[in-house]
């Protein structure tokens, strides 16, 4: 069985990826130095090296990298070893023009970048086979191999690729999924537009057409480009168990980017060692803190709640949005540790010296272009520090509150084209109920709505707008069990072939919500509605209404304005020994917590009352005990009250009563006990 933590790492991992190449071999002596100076423990190296350890067809050359590992083998660090896969050499491109990916028009694209991979290539699937074989038969028993990295970041920049071997490709996945074309057919409705197949010889993936394609076949697309990324993913991983037996495998994700938005990481937890993640903050106005703790609670979560190691994460500014701003003095180390608390075992980051040329030299670094008389650097070696005192929380699992239902698959569906509005939009309001609930300071596990919820007192579905029957089963039984289940608009529409469920929507949910929808009636652009509740509680709604008809559930929420007048608006349903609540139009945050609160109070959930906003408090426990992370995220100095007395980790200070954390500042308490 392989390891589930890097082999021979005894403490939290720190580091980043180190990209020896780009350096003369002077420099590196430099480099080791530097990183037993900020305490690293661990680095990634040989991500894009293929050009360097395979120049020509066939011929090799490892003495650089044999060299680079003995270094930091001698220095103590450990290594997170790439397989170069994600860049194919330019002589592999020459040989093979037809690896290179073809978008939906048919524009095959350039070498000259990276990831430019058409998945169902044999040569490149060979030749990827081949250098993996090589580095696992070099390297497996190397003293410094603490894990592989298998490839970079599947799923970006190339998501799919529409050429000749991915059509041929995709009639034989057709084939083994559907058994005959006739039942393809009726899976996509073919009957309509008389789209209707004779044999799978005439199916290709959904090319560029004159209107709409079939969102049948568009959405088997997205599940069949994911499952061949998986299949290239797993053949690198059975190399590297077979070869190195027992070092783990992993590959890094990227489970909360929103443009990364073609990968199912629910089936992808499933096959690595461990769970691995990158995440950078998307400076779009809102606060970064929450999409991050967002990002590392869906992390943890694909891993089923095991450890997991943010591989990648940035010191300082990034250069791939329109404007990159740096970050404040102590934000690293707040971003580093937001992610320990949710999980995370170490804080790694792309990456180690900050490059000169190429196309990311303008990306921070952990040796900034200026050396280390420098900011960045000083908060580097600092948070190596702070890491280096947290060791012992290793193992330990993040305790969640709630979870929030999450089927990449659903979310796929509903970005399809031709739907009642292009503003439902499923991440949306993922990320506004995740805000919410960050905001009553409500630690949440993602969940697939097919899977085990009975441990959750309360769980949210912020769009589902594709669930199949064995998820209405399982989110029936959860209620009548006693669960108290919040579901919003547009859930529950479809089957997994994006067919309407028989009858009136939302077909899956009608019983468990009590209700049925007669119309959707999104509103224009601009528009909102007024409702009236409870204690003459008046919200607001945009997007989004319905003329809701309740066969069974009460009204919480009413409509008074716009089409959807005197309709329910927040409606629940009291089912078996549990409450299903349902809201039709997409609230504010002010509407969200409302009805948070009232699903709260169901749930038997009591209100924090006493933590400030932005100052997030996080558990985690197990084998060596139990720790408390307060993150104060705010400019003011916080207050937070502990249960029961412990040590501060990175102070070493005793703590009881009432813990203060500066501003800016983190806080983990070992509690006592
Ligand atoms: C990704 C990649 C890295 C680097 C960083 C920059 O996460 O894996 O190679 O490009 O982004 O932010
Ligand atoms: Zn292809």
């Amino acid at each position: 069985m392989p390891e589930t933590s890097p082999r021979g790492l005894a403490r939290l991992a720190f580091g980043g990826d180190y990209n020896p190449e780009q350096w003369p071999e002077t420099v590196w002596q430099d480099d080791v130095r530097l990183m037993r100076e900020a305490g690293v423990t661990m680095v990634s190296v040989g991500i894009f090296s293929w050009a360097l350890l395979e120049p020509a067809p066939g011929e090799y050359d490892f003495g650089w990298l044999d060299r680079v590992l003995g270094l930091l083998h001698e220095n103590g660090i450990r290594v997170d070893l790439g397989t170069p896969t994600v860049v194919p050499p330019v002589w592999f491109y020459r040989d093979h023009p037809e690896a290179l990916p073809v978008t939906a028009e048919g524009v095959r694209h350039e070498f000259g970048s990276r990831g430019a991979i058409c998945h169902s290539n044999a040569d490149y699937r060979a030749a990827a086979a081949n250098i993996t074989t090589r580095l696992a038969e070099r390297y497996a028993d190397h003293p410094a191999l603490a894990m592989w990295h298998v490839h970079n970041e599947y799923g970006v920049p190339v998501s799919a690729c529409y050429c000749d071997s991915c059509a041929a490709h995709f009639r034989r996945w057709l084939a083994t999924t559907y058994g005959t074309v006739d039942v393809v057919n009726a899976a996509w409705g073919t009957a309509f537009w008389g789209q209707r197949y004779a044999s799978f010889e005439d199916v290709n993936p959904p090319r560029a057409t004159p209107t709409v394609g079939n969102p049948g076949q568009a959405l088997d697309y997205k599940r069949f480009a994911d499952a061949t990324m998986r299949e290239n993913f797993c053949a690198e991983r059975d190399i590297l168990h077979r070869l190195a037996p027992g070092v783990p495998v992993t590959t890094n994700f990227m489970t909360a980017l929103s443009q990364c938005d073609s990968v199912d990481y629910w089936a992808w937890g499933r096959e690595v060692d461990i769970v691995t993640n990158d995440h950078y903050l998307i400076t779009d106005g809102r606060r970064t803190h929450v999409n991050l703790a967002m990002a590392a609670d869906l992390t943890r979560s694909v891993g089923a709640g095991a450890p997991w190691i943010l591989l990648e994460h940035s010191t300082s500014g990034i250069n791939w949005q329109p404007r990159n701003p740096a970050k404040a003095p102590g934000q690293m180390a707040r971003n580093s540790l937001a992610h320990v608390a949710r999980g995370s075992e170490g804080a790694m980051f792309f990456q180690w010296r900050q490059s000169r040329r190429g196309a990311e030299k303008f990306h921070s670094a952990m040796v900034p272009h200026g050396g280390t008389d420098t900011r960045v650097w000083r908060e580097v070696v600092e948070l190596g520090a702070s890491l280096d005192s947290l060791a012992a929380l290793r193992g330990t699992r993040t305790e969640a509150d709630v979870a929030v239902l999450w089927d990449w698959h659903s979310w796929w569906a509903q970005n399809l084209a031709w739907r009642p509005s292009e503003d439902a939009d499923a991440r949306e309001r993922a990320d506004a109920f995740y805000e919410a609930l960050y905001d009553r300071h409500l630690t949440v596990d993602f969940a697939h709505p097919e899977t085990d919820l009975s441990a959750y007192p309360l769980v949210v579905a912020p769009a589902l707008y594709l669930m199949t029957e064995a998820a209405a089963d399982n989110l029936r039984a959860y209620v009548e069990n006693g669960g108290t289940l919040v579901v919003s608009y547009f859930s529950g529409i479809v089957d997994e072939h994006d067919a309407v469920h028989e009858g009136a929507c939302p077909g899956a949910l009608r019983d468990v919500l009590g209700l049925t929808v007669e119309e959707f009636s999104p509103l224009l652009q601009g528009e909102s509605v007024r409702l009236t509740g409870p204690d003459g509680c008046g919200l607001g709604g945009d997007v989004w209404t319905e003329f809701v008809v309740p066969r069974g559930a009460e009204t919480v929420w009413t409509y008074v304005d716009g089409l959807a007048a005197g309709h329910p608006a927040v409606t629940r349903h009291r089912l078996g020994e549990g409450a299903a609540w349902y809201v039709s139009t997409r609230l504010g945050q002010e509407g969200l917590d409302a009805l948070l609160a009232r699903a709260a109070q169901d749930a038997g959930i009591a209100p924090r009352a006493d933590l400030p906003r932005d100052v997030e408090v996080v558990r985690r426990s197990g084998g060596t005990g139990s720790y408390l992370f307060a993150i104060n995220h705010t400019a003011v100095d916080a207050k937070v009250p502990l249960e029961t007395s412990g040590t501060e980790l990175l102070t070493g200070e005793r703590a009881a009563g009432r813990l203060a954390v500066p501003a800016g500042a983190v806080r983990v308490v070992r509690l006592d006990g």
